[in-house]
């Protein structure tokens, strides 16, 4: 990470003078920036704003100082109206150009046997990376899990959507029993995920011979193990 992007310790430092952040894990950091910086995404959903926004700008920054052609910009919902506030003054200048962070108060998502939540409000944009950190997932009935991506998968005109999860196991669980384990990988002992959701997939291909497909289309991916 100290490699990929050189200035980021220091920008986290000061950014922890001014929030006390739960905090991502490195590893699922990590991953992140890996993949931006692979992908080039042009329109990123952060879930969950705080330390982890100033990583993911780093990275997009960085793609744009080496290509300024390269657009990408972020998105990041925050679901508790004291942490967006927080967040919004913590947000350090350079980085208010490629960052919109916007308060999105959490609601319930159900489909199938899945219980979920996640955050209302989210600007329909076509996005095609997506940061799970967020919002909350437990209520009185115990863990659901975080559901934005199923929300992003409605609307989101890009052929692929990456990303990744952070925790969250249920939300590794209900991703991978719906697309497969090609399309959403889940590291157990460091509880993160890294998934690649092929979307034109998800439409054209209608069977309807195995528990992966619905006369909707197909759910599960058939696509080969890219890792
Ligand atoms: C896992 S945290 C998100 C952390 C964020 N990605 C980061 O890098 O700091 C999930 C949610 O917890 C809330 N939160 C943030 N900071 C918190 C804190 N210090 N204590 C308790 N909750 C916090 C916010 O609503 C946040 O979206």
């Amino acid at each position: 990470m100290r490699k990929a992007l050189p200035n980021l310790m220091a920008e986290l430092k000061d950014y922890s003078k001014g929030s006390d952040t739960t905090g991502t894990q490195w590893t699922t950091l990590w991953f992140a920036v890996r993949e931006i910086l692979k992908h080039r995404p042009a329109c990123i959903l952060e879930c969950g704003t705080g330390a982890s926004t100033i990583v993911l700008a780093s990275a997009v920054k960085k793609l744009k100082a080496e290509d300024p052609s390269y657009d990408g910009h972020i998105v990041s919902m925050e679901s508790v109206k004291e942490w967006y506030d927080t967040a919004q003054g913590c947000l350090p200048e350079k980085y208010r150009d490629v960052v919109e962070i916007v308060l999105g108060p959490r609601e319930k998502y159900e489909i199938g046997m899945f219980r979920g939540y996640l955050h209302g409000n989210i600007p329909r944009k076509s996005y095609d990376f997506v940061f799970l950190d967020g919002p909350s997932f437990a209520d009185e009935k115990g863990s659901a899990f975080c559901a934005d991506v199923l929300r992003v998968l409605e609307f989101t005109e890009a052929p692929v959507v990456r990303g990744v999860i952070d925790g969250r196991t249920s939300s590794g669980f209900v991703l991978q029993t719906m697309f497969g384990v090609p399309a959403a990988r889940y590291f157990l002992p460091n509880m993160a995920g890294v998934f690649e959701i092929e979307t034109a997939a998800l439409r054209s291909d209608h069977t309807s011979t195995d528990f992966g497909s619905t006369v909707m289309g197909r759910l599960y991916l058939k696509h080969r193990s890219r890792r």
